[in-house]
């Protein structure tokens, strides 16, 4: 069995991920529903990546996910949003021709399919050279039959109220707005488990910005010295490796255009490392022109490198320029210009966003802290940061009998009522099978009330990765829970 396989195999039975749904009529790929630990996990992670919007300045906003046709076809995703398809004639099935093949440009992956003679993966027959073009838009209808789509990003939801935005910023530029929702695609044959969904949730920052200050943007200057792992277009061909360079020299090499496009990269560095994914298993690749999607003037993608599928695409960072509200002015003839005081004129402005997949940072950590050799023999730790375990803390009771229970319930009670934490229960099975069962989905700390409680009104605390106990008074749990949250260890 593939890795990937048995790594899904292993998140259904952990409570993590359930499908492809509808998993009892057969199951369609690219739909999964997110079991109740993967559900913590995955609220945690949103909250993690709200709060660093939010440090930094961003508003959170939530817009419908349904628009009718005209917004996409000013947008350019009814016209220009699509996968080139490779068919095979033998047995009907459809791929996604991009990927067989890697960074090669259209014109190569025709030349591609037609000299490597690449089989079906179902039937084994030569594929079709002659590749379609396949909109990966999800279609409906509003009312009766007004023609409307699901939206393929969060991004264009959130351009359409820029005029709101301005005046709720006080017509000052520039501001930041972000949403965390759904997005769907209708993707041909997705076969990457939660790296490539028909529906999924994007955290998406926007930049709304004046062009003359992207190169004067001042918040930039906490980061010039960041070093950041590159690989620019020109080493892709060469196969060379990233390398760090800081965000200064990057700027003066001409590898980003401007200080405010430098600086949406390294919040989302940042962003990255804050999700204990190690920094050499981070890089940040251009988008080589022939790749580049049709609205973005810049395009560098963050990578992680899984144990599953290599390097793989978690974020988008773009300079959309101002594409889209121009767009938009274009199609419901309302002017999207405003007044720029630096210059006295009246300016559309540009757009940078940092564009996340959230479902992919979430694949990451499975496929990172997860050992597959300990999984294989049913003992394994998911090394989680603590600060996103799905569970915080597990109070188990050492046996079920002597007022240990009441102890332990109450407890419980006193860590659901006075803090935020995510907390579990747990009586069945012997202490150790408990421990195994709780440090395999991630819970940080598991708490455990025993005889000498009873006499000292103490209780242990155990470390999920390393083990180790302490002993803690119970007035003392709730402050040595949450330092340990904090510093990851005690
Ligand atoms: N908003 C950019 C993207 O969906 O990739």
């Amino acid at each position: 069995m593939e890795e990937t396989e048995k790594l899904l195999q292993f998140l259904q039975k952990e409570g993590f991920i359930w499908g492809p749904e509808p998993e009892i009529y057969g199951g369609k790929a690219g739909f999964y529903t997110y079991a109740p630990m993967g559900k913590l996990l995955k609220n945690n992670v949103e909250n993690y990546i709200r709060k660093h919007f939010q440090e930094e300045n961003f508003w959170e906003v939530e817009c419908p996910t349904i628009m009718p046709k005209i917004v996409w076809k000013a947008s350019g995703h009814l016209d220009s949003f699509t996968d080139k398809v490779v068919e095979c004639k033998n047995c009907s099935s459809s791929f996604k021709a991009d990927e067989f093949v890697d960074e090669i440009n259209v014109k190569d992956l025709k030349k591609f399919f037609k000299e490597k003679k690449i089989k079906c993966p179902n039937c084994g027959s030569v594929l079709s050279p002659d590749l379609k073009e396949h909109n990966l838009m999800m279609k409906t209808t509003i009312g009766l039959d007004e023609e409307a789509y699901f939206r393929p990003e969060t991004a264009t939801t959130t351009y359409l109220p820029f005029k709101r935005y301005y005046e709720h910023f006080r017509k000052k530029l520039p501001f930041g707005v972000f949403q965390i929702g759904k997005a769907y695609r209708n993707e041909i044959s997705p076969r990457k488990s939660l790296i490539r969904l028909r529906e999924f949730i994007q955290a998406e920052a926007q930049m709304f910005i004046f062009e003359k200050q992207k190169n004067s943007f001042k918040k930039y200057e906490k980061y010039k010295n960041l070093k950041i792992p590159l690989l620019p277009e020109e080493a892709q061909g060469k196969k060379e490796q990233a390398k760090k360079i800081t965000l200064n020299e990057a700027l003066k090499k001409k590898h980003f255009k401007s200080k405010a496009y430098a600086y949406a990269i390294a919040l989302t560095y940042e962003l990255f490392k804050g999700l204990g994914i190690e920094e050499k298993n981070i890089r940040f690749r251009e988008h080589p022109s022939a790749e580049k999607i049709f609205y973005a003037y810049e395009a560098w993608d963050l990578e992680v490198k899984l144990n599953t599928f290599g390097w793989t695409e978690m974020v988008g960072v773009h300079d959309r320029t101002d594409y889209d509200l121009k767009q938009h002015q274009k199609f419901s003839n309302q002017p999207m210009s405003v007044f720029n005081i630096e210059n006295n004129e009246k300016e559309i402005p540009n757009i940078i966003e940092i564009a996340f997949g959230c479902d992919r940072p979430i694949y990451a950590l499975f496929d990172l802290f997860y050992d597959v050799k300990s999984r294989e023999k049913g003992k394994t730790i998911f090394k989680v940061p603590v600060h996103l375990s799905p569970v915080k803390i597990a109070v188990l009771p050492l046996v079920n009998k002597d007022k240990i229970p009441e102890m332990a319930e109450s407890i419980y009670k006193e860590l659901n009522e006075n803090t935020d934490l995510t907390v579990s229960y747990d009586d069945t099975a012997s202490i150790g099978k408990r421990y195994l069962r709780q440090t395999m989905k991630g819970t940080a700390l598991c708490l455990t009330v025993d005889y000498d409680s009873l006499k000292d009104k103490t209780v242990t605390l155990r470390e999920r990765d390393t083990g180790k106990q302490i002993r803690v008074k119970r007035k003392d749990i709730i402050e040595k829970v949450n330092l340990f949250l904090k510093k990851g260890k005690f």
